[in-house]
């Protein structure tokens, strides 16, 4: 089934043209007052400027002219022209009832009838240090818009764009090479491999005694430039090196995706380092399109209509003077293999505001270049994670957090509720439940914030059990478990009372209310796909719990008179199976049967 407001938005834009032959949206909003119907047709108003007549008039005529009886009750006009519509009973159990009916865990919402090739690049660490509470959101939100376009019945195609080239490798090889060789461990160390220091563990550690040397040391320091050299020519020692340095990082960051339920996995990886020998090509191409310059010794494109604060055209640099390629060259050669191998509809890149201005200059470049063709490109910005003091999160020290450790402490925190919350669990199910409550709440806290803006890290706020977090949604998830499993003690057999429901007896507010904030999830997706906000999802859920609730208060289920029951039931199970979908499948947060 298409959303409803998709639906409504057809059959009245059509209307509108019968009426004036005229093309204009209908522009459907959901209203906040039930009393004014379920759906406010806005349209109305613009179209009747646009024809030069009187709005409410013109809103009679098109209400003649339009079918809609099947959906709606009796249309009403209200105001200076709006149009105000109620679903009907039949209608909304007819809906409840094709979502109660998919079998393909898809409830009842149509995939998207212009199905593209997405590719989304997000992610994307530097591997050369840990990730951090940066690649936090990167990461979620762009597993999440992932998430939802599949759901819609896209193609996606994930790109890890990890940073695993550039200058900083050579200290990092220079010093692998002096840690692991006993030639290089006299030359560092002055101490022979048997009592030299262990071979550092992680890439943090290794980055940072690789930088104190380069720092102190300026025959390190020149040793490493050496070696970058080298490694972009492609010898063997360096390489090997490189790889070393490049797995142990995986190392480190595959286990984060698994705790963060991300699906990244290492074909969707394509690094810096994949497109090198793409890069001299990307500079020549640039060269015939006569688009290249140099300014004072490096090559650099002005693309139309970027300017520095004083006015002047603004370059973006493509090759130094030194020869060395850049960040942008990687992402325009990034851009031509995703356009041309690839063959994207669109890309989507996930990463924080600060980059806007290199995106927006690579996409101007690449249109300019023919390189786009006719992909759509679109970045998705976000804002900064804040510490409470206000200012981007640290650790007490002032370091930049590390995302595994802010995770460890996000389940540590989960646990002491757990245990608290029900001693009597085992330590396999506490852990469990801690496990899909810590990381969740960390999750859930991310999406729930406008993207665009920064928000406050707090383990408090997001572990709270009311308010719109994962914890609150987990347990209006598990009381709906638990009423189940109340009902096969009180021998009621939910699975037989609803294999015979025909029709939905919706009457009371609670219910009526809560059956079409259900049918809406599908509409909620499309726009949190059209945006890329995952906090339209959380919203929605909240909403729905927070309906459940009201419905649950003012209804009683179990207890309820056998003619009423499988209404009930039935809006319990749906509440249920909308809230699991939710949470597990598009925002990648495990539910649990009970906390
Ligand atoms: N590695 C970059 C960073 O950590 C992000 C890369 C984003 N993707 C891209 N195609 N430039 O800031």
């Amino acid at each position: 089934m298409k959303p409803v407001i998709d639906i409504l938005e057809e059959r009245i834009s059509t209307a509108m043209r019968k009426v004036t032959s005229l093309n204009a949206p209908a522009i459907i909003q959901p209203t906040k007052d039930p009393t004014f119907g379920d759906y406010q047709v806005n349209g109305v108003m613009p179209l009747a400027k646009k024809a030069q007549t009187n709005p409410r008039g013109l809103a009679e005529l098109i209400i003649k002219v339009l079918k809609i009886n099947d959906i709606c009750e009796e249309p009403e006009i209200a105001g200076p022209g709006f149009i105000n519509l109620r679903l009907k009973n039949d209608f909304l159990s007819n809906a409840l009832l094709e979502i109660n009916a998919d079998t393909e865990n898809h409830l009842g919402i149509s995939k998207v009838d212009n199905k593209q090739t997405i590719v989304v690049d997000f992610s994307s660490p530097n591997i050369a240090k840990q990730m951090h509470v940066g690649h936090l959101r990167s990461t979620i939100i762009g597993d999440c818009i992932c998430r939802i376009l599949e759901f819609l019945g896209h193609t996606v195609i994930r790109q890890n764009h990890i940073g695993d080239w550039g200058t900083q490798f050579g200290m990092l090889i220079e010093y692998r090479f002096l840690e692991k060789t006993a030639e290089g461990m006299e030359k560092t160390f002055g101490k022979k491999p048997d009592d030299a220091p262990k071979v550092m563990e992680s890439t943090e550690q290794l980055y940072r005694e690789a930088k104190k040397k380069y720092d102190s040391d300026p025959d390190f320091a020149e040793s490493s430039r050496k070696r970058v050299v080298a490694l972009q020519n492609g010898r063997d020692v360096e390489r090997k090196y490189w790889e070393e340095i490049v797995e142990l990082s995986r190392n480190e960051i595959y286990p984060i995706y698994e705790k963060l339920n991300v699906n990244l996995t290492k074909e969707d990886e394509r690094g810096e380092s994949s497109y090198n020998d793409k890069l001299p090509s990307v500079i020549s191409v640039l060269s015939v399109a006569n688009l290249l310059e140099e300014s004072d010794g490096a090559k650099c494109v002005f693309p139309e209509g970027f300017k520095n604060k004083e006015g002047e055209p603004l370059p973006l640099i493509v090759q130094k003077s030194d020869g060395a390629f850049l960040y942008a060259t990687t992402d325009l050669a990034a851009i031509r293999y995703r356009v041309n191998e690839l063959k994207a509809d669109k890309i989507i890149y996930v990463t924080d505001a600060r980059q806007d201005l290199h995106f927006k200059m690579v996409f101007e470049v690449a249109k300019e270049a023919g390189w786009k063709k006719d992909t759509e490109l679109s970045h998705v910005t976000f804002g900064t994670v804040l510490g409470e003091d206000g200012k981007p999160f640290k650790t007490r020290s002032g370091e930049t957090v590390r995302l595994k450790e802010l995770l460890d402490e996000a389940v540590d925190r989960a646990k002491v509720v757990v245990n608290e919350k029900n001693p009597e669990l085992t330590d396999d199910e506490k852990e469990q439940i801690a496990q899909a409550v810590g990381i969740g709440a960390v999750k859930y806290a991310d999406y729930s914030n406008n993207r665009t803006s920064d928000y406050v890290f707090s383990f408090d706020k997001m572990l709270a059990m009311d308010g719109n977090t994962a914890p609150y949604m987990q347990y209006a998830y598990a009381r709906i478990k638990s009423i189940e499993r109340k009902a096969e003690s009180k021998d009621v057999n939910i699975e037989t009372e609803l294999k015979g429901i025909k029709y939905l007896d919706l009457t009371e507010p609670a219910e009526l209310d809560l059956a079409k904030h259900l049918i809406r999830y599908g509409e909620i997706i499309e726009s949190a796909a059209v945006d890329y906000r995952p906090n339209y999802l959380t919203s929605y859920l909240f909403e729905l719990a927070q309906k459940f609730s009201a419905f649950y208060t003012n209804c009683p289920v179990l207890k309820a008179e056998p003619a009423k029951r499988p209404t009930r039931l039935l809006l319990c199970r749906l509440t249920k199976k909308t809230i699991k979908h939710g949470l597990e499948e598009l925002l990648g947060i495990n539910v649990v049967k009970q906390m």
